[in-house]
């Protein structure tokens, strides 16, 4: 009877766990998903702000998107390898290093560009180099095709 009590329990509790597992899982993909959307949309918004001279307005965004990619760093735990329409590829985590090295300079190069603004008399060049061209980087290599 003592056996048997312990086999349920060893059950129940592989059973949860693997459950509680899969769940956080879940919400970590859609997570890190919101978080790039986020940062796409303010990227959009930037580009609007700067094209009618609103830099001060743009800074704030600019700062948001920074703080985001530092979250995202925790974002791509071992459990969240596949499902839940993840377009991450296998290569992020044969890469970590790599992958988490042009998170952080994503996020660098953002606050950069809030200050490169105030000096710089291309806007158009130093948004695609210090905003735009990380986004390829990264897709081109750790993003499925979508
Ligand atoms: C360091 C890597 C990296 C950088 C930098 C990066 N992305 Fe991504 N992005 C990814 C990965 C990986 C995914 C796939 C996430 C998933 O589906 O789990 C993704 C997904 C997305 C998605 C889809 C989100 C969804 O709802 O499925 C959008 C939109 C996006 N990125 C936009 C951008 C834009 C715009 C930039 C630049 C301003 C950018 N990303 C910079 C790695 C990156």
């Amino acid at each position: 009877m003592k056996k048997f009590k312990l086999l349920i329990t060893t059950f129940v509790f592989i059973f949860g766990s693997t459950f509680v597992y899969a769940q956080s899982g879940e919400e970590i993909i859609k997570g890190r998903k919101a978080m790039f959307s986020e940062n796409y949309q303010n990227g959009k918004k930037i580009s609007i702000l700067l094209r009618s001279g609103k830099k001060e307005e743009a800074k704030p965004l600019m700062k948001k998107i920074s703080n985001n990619y530092k979250k995202l760093l925790d974002y791509f735990p071992e459990n969240t390898k596949e499902g839940f329409k993840t377009e991450a590829l296998p290569s992020i985590w044969e890469n970590k290093e790599e992958f988490n090295t042009l998170m952080q300079k994503a996020s660098n190069d953002m606050l950069k560009l809030a200050k490169a603004i105030d000096t710089t008399d291309d806007l158009k060049a130093i948004q695609k180099e210090l905003m735009w061209s990380n986004c390829s980087a990264c897709h081109n290599r750790f993003r499925a095709e979508h």
